[in-house]
């Protein structure tokens, strides 16, 4: 029996004994300023390095374990503040932003009302850093421009008080909670590059603050006093005033461009965050059928837990597993259940007579049976967009479902419509327009009349992202209609006709891990090629459609020819799917 250790346990573990080695190193240091309670300093930074240490080596245990691990995580939290703000220790600081994202990669996504609150306390804290922001930028003009050396001195003393209790906690409620607002979402740290601005924002504030923003306030301050007590004039005060005032008002401009971020956010993924959109998967995992259920005609759902009762790897909206079957068939379903809830996953399965088999082997399985799932993996994200409209054909359904519980919980505008050969064959069709009346349009063949999508997608708002699964004909008919405002997403049940039949050219690819060259003639895939070389590169479809045999390229040109790449990502150049796809110029190297 295996037990999974909760997603992001290894990076969290690095984290919290990387905190470990910081507060050992810190007892045998002096501390940078003298400590509020100099008694509780060395004692506390032992305390600090057995928690870390203690929680971090409790990540390794098996997920029963995960209720203990959070209660420490919260304890190592407390006492880190204790030590930063009561005892006073900068370094104890700086180092809550290894156990916040320590807890947060632990956690991995939030339900849905500790989620809100998480925003909640973001927005908050951020609305009182740029409130304190702006009172600072005020105080520094009447310093700089007051006649009277008095009310200088005065004000330079209450900027010195909120410097060193008001703006802390501003800064670092909103980093911390940014950050795990980043881990516990799909938007990471390093995915997109609004998130990765946001964060080098908070950091450049922080590095200026301790860098010289208060050492010019204190000395603008002592200044400022001494010449109140001398019966001198504010033109006595050096450029530490001026400083003061450029530093937070450089300050104020980037929280309020930090803001801006947070509501437009531009840019779209980062390289790194592209990649991860199609990493390649991870082993197989045990898993046991808790439930079936026949939900439409011809179509039953599935509810899967890991063998050994732990969480499964967490998921985002879109995704879809490999099912491993008893008989090694492998094959693509879309996940359909809460992405929250990390105990189960739910596919829904169609049976397709004129199939291969699979389906019908999935039908004949029951409660109990032991099978083995590969991903989660994404290649049909939901992404930002001011509106979603979700076309779904049958079975197609199925990836909407989570999308669409992401969006009605944001209160985001969205509009589902969704065509099957008739009502008993639409599976969640009832309770989609029983929960969402006004957004879903449903559309038996049986009863209604063919969806005009040109007019559905011409009335759709400018930037409209359009979500298409289903049929082939269904997928090209949204195609055809697509007008220039909106986005289009597909995700195909079978391979795509491009039209783009050319020839196919022999290549060589160099396999840089395996260190061998394989040849590929016209006429033989690529995979079959490596498969002579590296049998255990995973392929499920071998048509380019499931992403099973997603490959990293080093160097050379792929030449495309999957269908799961959009048109706009026809040009990378960074992966590869060798079922299908060749290469251009004669060469390719292949992390392999
Ligand atoms: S095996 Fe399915 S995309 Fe290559």
């Amino acid at each position: 029996m295996t037990t999974l250790a909760p997603p992001g346990a290894r990076g969290a573990r690095a984290l919290l004994f990387g905190y470990g080695a910081i507060a050992l190193v810190m007892t045998q240091l002096p501390p940078l300023f003298p400590p509020n309670l100099p008694a509780l300093h060395v004692p506390l930074w032992y305390l600090l390095a057995l928690l870390a240490c203690g929680t971090g080596a409790l990540t390794a245990r098996p997920a029963a374990h995960r209720r203990l691990t959070a209660g420490l995580c919260w304890v190592l939290l407390a006492c880190t503040v204790v030590q930063a703000f009561v005892v006073a220790d900068l370094i104890a600081m700086f180092c809550s932003w290894l156990v916040v994202p320590a807890m947060s990669l632990l956690a991995g996504r939030l339900p849905r009302r500790q989620h809100k609150a998480l925003v909640a306390a973001h927005v908050v804290s951020s609305a009182s850093w740029v409130g304190t922001a702006v009172t600072f930028v005020a105080m520094s003009v009447v310093a700089l421009t007051t006649e009277d050396v008095h009310v200088a001195a005065v004000v330079y003393e209450l900027m010195a008080t909120f410097d060193t209790t008001l703006l802390p906690w501003a800064n670092l409620a909103t980093s911390l909670s940014g950050i795990a607002l980043g881990l516990t979402t799909a938007w990471g740290l390093v995915t997109y590059h609004w998130v990765v601005t946001k964060l080098s924002i908070s950091v450049a504030i922080l590095v200026m603050a301790f860098g010289f923003l208060h050492d010019a306030l204190e000395s603008a301050g002592e200044q400022a006093a001494r010449l109140a007590a001398a019966g001198g004039g504010p033109d006595g005060i050096d450029a530490a005033a001026d400083v003061v005032f450029w530093g937070f008002g450089v300050a104020l401009l980037s929280l309020v461009a930090a803001l801006l971020l947070s509501l437009y956010k531009p840019g779209g993924r980062t390289r790194w965050g592209r990649r991860k959109r199609t990493a390649p998967g991870r082993p197989a995992i045990p898993v046991v059928v808790a439930e079936t259920r026949t939900i439409a005609a011809d179509t039953v759902a599935l509810t899967l837990r890991s063998t050994g009762g732990g969480r499964l790897p967490g998921w985002e909206p879109g995704a879809h597993i490999d099912l491993v079957l008893p008989s090694g068939r492998v094959r693509q379903y879309s996940l359909c259940g809460d992405p929250a809830e990390l105990d189960e996953y739910r596919v829904a399965v169609l049976r397709e007579p004129a199939g291969r088999g699979g389906s019908a082997e999935i039908h004949q399985l029951r409660a109990g049976a032991r099978l083995r799932i590969r991903g989660p993996r994404n290649h049909f994200p939901l992404e930002t967009a001011p509106a979603h409209l979700f076309i779904a054909g049958g079975i197609g359904i199925t990836p909407f479902l989570p999308m669409i519980r992401r969006l009605h919980a944001d209160g985001a505008p969205w509009l589902l419509l969704y065509r099957g050969r008739s009502l008993r064959s639409m599976p969640f069709a009832d309770a989609l327009a029983r929960q969402y009346p006004h957004n879903v349009r449903l559309a038996p063949a049986d009863t209604t009349a063919r969806p005009d999508l040109h007019r559905l997608l011409a009335e759709a708002p400018a930037g409209v992202g359009v979500y298409c699964c289903g049929p082939a004909s269904l997928l090209d008919a949204v195609a055809g209609a697509m007008p220039p405002h909106g986005v289009l997403h597909t995700e195909r049940f079978a391979a795509a006709d491009r039209g783009d039949h050319r020839p196919d050219l022999p290549f060589d690819a160099e396999l840089r891990r395996t260190g061998s060259t394989v040849h590929v003639p016209a006429g033989r895939t690529l995979l079959a090629a490596i498969h002579d070389v590296d049998p255990t590169l995973d392929a499920s479809c071998e048509e380019g459609v499931c992403g099973s045999c997603i490959t990293r390229v080093l160097a050379g040109a792929p030449d495309h020819r999957d269908s799961l790449l959009e048109a706009h990502e026809r040009d990378r150049t960074d992966v590869i799917y060798p079922c299908v796809s060749r290469a251009h110029g004669g060469r390719i190297v292949l992390d392999i």
